[in-house]
């Protein structure tokens, strides 16, 4: 029996499609021979489906005729149960669709990409690749995020933040705040998206209110930043887990515009979209020694100090025409974390040696070995202090304490 690989994909993100990509992708790099391959498609409802022509991009263009040739399915949150259960029971015979060994999550975005997901996987106990739910969730919000990397030394942009309901309440106070930190031009972001949905850049006090109300519209969490000024990014990929990863070669995605956009992202200027390694890019990046490799040993902290697992990618800012520093090195800052990042940065790893069927293995190998380690650990105790008899006073449970 070969090992089953579930990769979960889709969600209700607003980085659905991106997330069908990427994970076609994958799919197509998981050697046959070694692994059965089950995908399960989170469709924009939260619906799970399986089936064989999930495996085609081609076929998303037309969901309702997709979803009709799949079918639905679901896991139960209940402890060491891998089976994959159809929902529509049927007559006779079982319910039992199939048994997954291991899960692969190639979701983007909130509500998946941010610990939602790991908690459900957790749950059950299955096996899967990359980030659990602490680094999932610190790894998204980019105002925890940034508050870990500076405990640990670690250079990201000054910022403000605040939630809806303190900008409505006091508005005035938290521009002057803005203003007197940050000065203009700045950059407004919803903390826990990606794929630069609502993100905007404000130039004035008028453009402020302009770009926190819009993206207001996506999060209850939001974070003004300084705008770092000729911007030069560098992506760098991260592989292991946080006592063992290694650093990929450097990308310098490329953008016409003030920002990297959904467009710039994705879509490469082509028709067709083809997700992150279609983007516009000079890769390797042409960098100096110095800071590539300073960039890349602040990939490896952020990866670190996050407690990251598996394969993500680490973005980093250059204030282009800011002075070097003895070693040679411009103002670098660490801009966010991807944890599960687009195309699984399988072109970062190609360009290091490591071909996409061997970042699928590892990053199974990966999985198994943390349940292992998972499995050594004291999850409770054989003493059953109800059988204790007398020893608890009262009785009552509020008394028992934690
Ligand atoms: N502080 C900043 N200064 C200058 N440009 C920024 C800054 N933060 C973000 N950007 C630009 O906006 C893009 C999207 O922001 P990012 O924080 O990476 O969000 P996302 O999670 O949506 O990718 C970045 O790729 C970069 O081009
Ligand atoms: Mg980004």
């Amino acid at each position: 029996m070969k090992t089953n690989i579930g990769v979960f994909f889709g969600g209700r993100s607003t980085e659905h499609e991106i997330s069908v990509i990427s994970a076609s992708q994958a799919m197509h790099a998981i050697n046959r021979d070694k692994y059965d391959v089950t995908p399960i498609y989170i469709s924009k409802q939260g619906k799970w489906y399986t089936g064989d022509a999930l495996f085609d991009v081609a076929n998303y263009r037309d969901i309702n005729s997709l979803l009709a040739k799949c079918q639905e399915v679901y896991m139960r949150p209940i402890y060491d149960d891998y089976n994959l259960y159809k929902t529509k029971k049927p007559l006779f015979g079982t319910d039992v669709l199939t048994r997954l060994d291991v899960v692969i999550p190639v979701l983007h975005g909130s509500n998946v990409e941010d610990g939602i997901f790991e908690g459900v996987l957790q749950t059950i106990g299955i096996p899967y690749a990359g980030c659990d739910v602490l680094a999932s969730a610190n790894g998204m919000d980019k105002i925890t995020m940034k508050m870990i990397l500076q405990a640990c030394d670690i250079p990201v942009v000054d910022y403000v933040w605040f939630t809806d309901k303190q900008w409505f309440a006091k508005r005035d106070e938290l521009i002057a705040q803005i203003e007197n930190k940050l000065g203009y031009p700045v950059i407004v972001k919803p903390a826990n998206l990606g794929s630069s949905v609502g993100i905007g850049c404000a130039h004035n006090r008028e453009e402020l209110i302009d770009k926190v109300d819009a993206a207001e519209q996506y999060s209850t969490r939001l974070i003004v930043e300084y705008m770092v000024k000729d911007l030069q990014e560098i992506n760098c990929s991260v592989i292991g887990d946080c006592n063992e990863y290694r650093m990929s070669v450097l990308e310098q995605p490329l953008t016409s515009q003030d920002i990297l956009t959904y467009t710039d992202k994705y879509m490469g200027g082509t028709k067709g979209a083809k997700g992150m390694a279609a983007s516009q890019k000079k890769f390797p990046a042409d960098l100096p020694d110095a800071e590539t490799k300073r960039i890349q040993f602040l990939a490896g902290e952020t990866f670190r100090a996050l407690s990251c697992h598996g394969v993500s990618r680490v973005d980093v800012m250059i204030e282009g025409k800011s002075e070097r520093d003895a070693s040679g090195c411009r103002k670098i800052f660490v801009n966010e974390i991807n944890t599960i990042p687009g195309s699984l940065s399988f072109y970062l790893w190609e360009g290091s040696g490591l071909k996409f069927d061997e970042e699928m293995e590892h990053l199974v190998q990966l999985a198994l070995k943390r349940k292992r380690e998972q499995g050594m650990k004291t999850v409770s105790y054989d003493q059953n202090i109800f059988s204790l008899g007398g020893g608890i006073k009262g009785g009552k449970m509020g008394k028992l304490g934690k």
